[in-house]
């Protein structure tokens, strides 16, 4: 198996590499963003409770976000191990990955892909997403901010997790998306057990 935390601020580009990573390894993406998205779009109660906070730019409860993690996990699928999109968002959850996948999958986070990408460039690239993505949080401006401060204050943390776990690995984010992929294979191909 393979499985990969997609790490990094809002904008840096995640959600882009999960469809290369996708293809080349077969593996299945959970987005816990587009989870509470399309829990937001069937008007359930999860979705209700998320947007309340999403709508802010600040984080689901841990709690909330891990269980409908667990419950997208533990559905069967064919695939050759998960892509962690926008997941884990705080040291909390991060521990708490490891203990589902150790538990659900008998299997481990084999690696973890930061995408950098300065501040400013993320503003420019949210608001330019917003323009057709129809997510009210990438149409305003201090939404926006407020989400980048957000994984300053409670994410970017999350990194130390898998520094200690020698399973880190930074990629420049900035670039053509072809060139950013293949910097992201060549990581995953070093330490991929065949
Ligand atoms: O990952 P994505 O940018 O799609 O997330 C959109 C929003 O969903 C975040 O700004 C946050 O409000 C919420 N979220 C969360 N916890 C996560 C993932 C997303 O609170 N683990
Ligand atoms: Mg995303």
């Amino acid at each position: 198996m393979i499985n990969i935390v997609l790490f990094g601020p809002p904008g840096s580009g995640k959600g882009t590499q999960a469809q290369n990573l996708i293809l080349r390894y077969n593996l299945k993406q959970i987005s816990t963003g587009d989870l509470f998205r399309h829990n937001i779009k069937n008007g359930t109660p999860l979705g209700q409770l998320a947007k309340s906070y999403i709508d802010k730019g600040e984080l689901v409860p841990d709690k909330v976000t891990v269980d409908m993690l667990v419950d997208d996990l533990v559905k069967p699928t064919d695939t050759n191990g998960f892509i962690f999109d926008g997941f884990p968002r705080t040291t909390a959850q991060a521990a708490v990955l490891d203990e589902i996948v150790r538990e659900h999958l008998i299997s481990e986070i084999t690696i973890c892909i930061a995408l950098v990408v300065d501040d400013e460039i993320l503003v420019q690239r949210l608001l330019e997403r917003g323009k057709t993505s129809g997510r009210t949080d990438d149409s305003d401006e201090s939404i926006i901010r407020n989400r980048i401060s957000e994984y300053y204050r409670k994410t970017a943390e999350v990194a130390e997790h898998y520094k200690q776990q020698y399973k880190y690995v930074e990629i420049d984010g900035v670039g053509e998306i072809p060139e950013i992929a293949e910097k992201i294979f060549a990581a995953i191909d070093k330490v991929k057990v065949k």
